[in-house]
């Protein structure tokens, strides 16, 4: 890196020392201030002549940068604006971003990101990041070591195949990891100078990517099988050599595979699913805040969960995490919880029933009374009337699947029912959250994936609360580095979920949003990293700090963009 934060002997405050002068400053975004550099900067650091004479502040900056922003005419014009913009000032880029976070979020991230994907070889500009392609299996460390960064405390891999609702993108699918870093960084202060986005490209299955002559990704069919898993396995260990201690986070693998690669590294290095984990955290959070509105707590609940796959899961594993800890029997929380997929309740007596959907599976004897389908399918209404649930997850990526019949027997079912539509992108959406309210004579609690806007009903207001990971994940994340975590456990997501659920405010609950404002985010994720921290040191899982060092030891660490003195040190850098 051409840079390092250093702390001034005499004054006490931080600037960044650097390695070079002149033109090298402003090429590298991570030193470039723009317009924004002093007189004494420039003259000191030889940027005379080499910048327009006007000295603007950083508000000066962010007015005009925020201009160009909106006039981007499309969203991804605007996510090619910013993506510029983090190329060429990541201090500026990320002091937009916190500016207008709940504008932006849904352009860096999903909805947009998505899009982005599909279109990345056509809106490529600059590479970020590291792509590791199977090509380069027998010298992965070498790879690894190529990157320019002092540390990596973070890293978040993907393999392209199912990314968002939007399947195999391929090298495009590297979107998702810088997107996901970029959070990372707004969301929870992890400084993006130790942050590496990875694409494994093993190849894609996606025609329309390898019949584009502009595709950037390895032009063949995705390696499967033994040489894929080998090649992951090849990774991980090139990991633990060169980035010893860093956290790798799994992103948009496809289910076996993110489910697979979980088990199988977990233990190994610090390394967790988002899709399966944090997705989980953050719906066990809107659970535990609604608690606070239905009065009943969470051992109590009844939980209908449409939809079996990879997010199902971890959603499923920790509500039984949680009820556990309230005092239930593993058994008796199992038995909670209700798992609807394309073939309707599960059951186990159906043939070839995979391993998670088999600990949920119902017994027939007990189902004997519920109404089946010619095709012998116990339908989601028919599973709600019979089991009169308090909750209805969605996690199907299946749109408008709550239905009217849905929500009016979930109305039946409790005074006021819990509905997560959380499936993305909104088109996803398993129901409109007006709908519900509507259709729930405004008794439903809902939440959703994607972000929708506030509902009017009977005259009252509702805001629709984010079942977003972001509210998670950053936190998770952030905790994990700042405690040299060596694993997270299911009860360090469990203690994630407890920490958002209480920064729900009153004020959040009375407007009938069971997720805090993103205007509040990175408190969430400070409060979720010292929970994350607390409960690996009560595990023994983190060797860092003193419970009563946390809180300080996190706030300390959580990097906040703006610019910093400069001062040319190249002795510093010598060796
Ligand atoms: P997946 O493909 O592993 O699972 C989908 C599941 O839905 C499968 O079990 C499938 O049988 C079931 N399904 C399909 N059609 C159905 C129907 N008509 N009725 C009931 N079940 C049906 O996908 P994954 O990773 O579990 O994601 C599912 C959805 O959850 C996606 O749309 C994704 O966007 C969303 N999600 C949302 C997150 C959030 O933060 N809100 C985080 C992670 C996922």
């Amino acid at each position: 890196m051409n840079f390092s934060i250093q702390k001034d002997s005499v004054g006490g405050g931080t600037y960044m020392a650097v390695k070079q002068r002149g033109r090298p400053l402003l090429l590298d975004p991570q030193t470039n201030k723009g317009t924004a550099f002093s007189a004494e900067e420039r003259r000191r650091l030889r940027l005379d002549g080499l910048l327009p004479p006007a000295i603007c502040s950083m508000s000066d900056q962010l007015r005009r940068v925020y201009d160009s922003f909106c006039a981007a005419p499309t969203d991804l014009d605007k996510y090619v604006y910013l993506a510029a913009l983090q190329d060429r000032n990541e201090t500026l880029f990320y002091r937009l971003l916190y500016e207008h976070i709940e504008e932006m979020l849904p352009i860096v991230y999903t909805p947009t990101v998505g899009e982005a994907c599909q279109r990345f070889s056509h809106i490529y500009r600059r590479a970020r990041g590291l792509y590791v392609t199977y090509d380069h299996r027998h010298q992965l460390e070498r790879v690894l070591r190529h990157v320019d960064l002092d540390r990596v405390s973070i890293m978040v891999v993907t393999d392209g195949e199912r990314i968002l609702g939007l399947g195999d993108q391929g090298a495009g699918g590297m979107g998702i990891p810088i997107g996901k870093l970029c959070l990372y960084t707004l969301c929870a202060g992890v400084p993006p100078y130790n942050a590496l986005p990875v694409m494994l490209d093993v190849g894609t299955d996606n025609r329309e990517r390898l019949d584009d002559p502009l595709y950037l990704g390895l032009r063949h069919e995705r390696v499967r099988g033994t040489g894929y898993q080998d090649f992951v396995d090849a990774f991980v260990s090139a990991v633990r050599a060169v980035f010893p201690g860093a956290v790798l986070q799994w992103e948009d693998f496809l289910k076996g595979n993110a489910i697979q690669q979980l088990g199988r590294f977990r233990d190994q290095l610090c390394s967790f699913n988002d899709d399966i984990q944090g997705t989980a955290a953050v719906v066990v959070a809107g659970l535990l805040a609604s608690s606070r509105i239905t009065g009943l707590p969470v051992q109590e609940q009844r939980v209908v969960l449409s939809g079996a796959g990879a997010a199902a899961q971890g959603i499923a594993a920790l509500i039984v995490e949680a009820m556990t800890e309230s005092g239930l029997q593993e058994s008796e929380a199992r038995s909670r919880i209700w798992c609807v997929d394309t073939g309707g309740l599960v059951v186990n007596d159906r043939p070839g029933l995979e391993s998670f959907k088999a600990r949920f599976a119902r017994d027939p004897n007990e189902v004997t009374g519920f109404a089946r389908d010619p095709e012998g399918r116990i339908q989601l209404v028919e599973v709600i009337r019979s089991v009169r649930p308090s909750v209805l997850l969605g996690a199907s990526g299946v749109g408008g699947l709550f239905s009217k019949a849905v929500v009016r027997a979930m109305a039946a079912s409790c005074n006021r029912p819990v509905i997560f539509a959380l499936s993305n992108p909104t088109s996803k959406s398993e129901c409109h959250p007006r709908d519900a309210i509507e259709w729930s004579n405004g008794q439903a609690i809902v939440a959703t994936g994607s972000p929708f806007q506030t509902v009017e009903h009977a005259g009252k207001h509702f805001r629709i609360g984010q079942a977003n990971n972001v509210y998670c994940f950053p936190g998770i994340g952030l905790g994990a580095i700042i405690g040299r975590l060596s694993r997270l456990s299911d009860r360090t997501f469990l203690a994630a979920a407890k920490a958002l659920a209480e920064a729900v405010t009153p004020a959040d609950l009375k407007q009938g949003s069971v997720y805090p404002s993103l205007k509040s985010i990175r408190e969430c994720s400070h409060a979720v990293a010292c929970a994350v921290i607390r409960q690996a040191a009560a595990e023994g899982a983190c060797p860092a700090i003193t419970a009563d060092e946390v809180d300080n030891a996190v706030r300390r660490s959580m990097w906040f963009p703006e610019y910093l003195p400069m001062r040319h040190e190249p002795a510093l850098f010598l060796g």
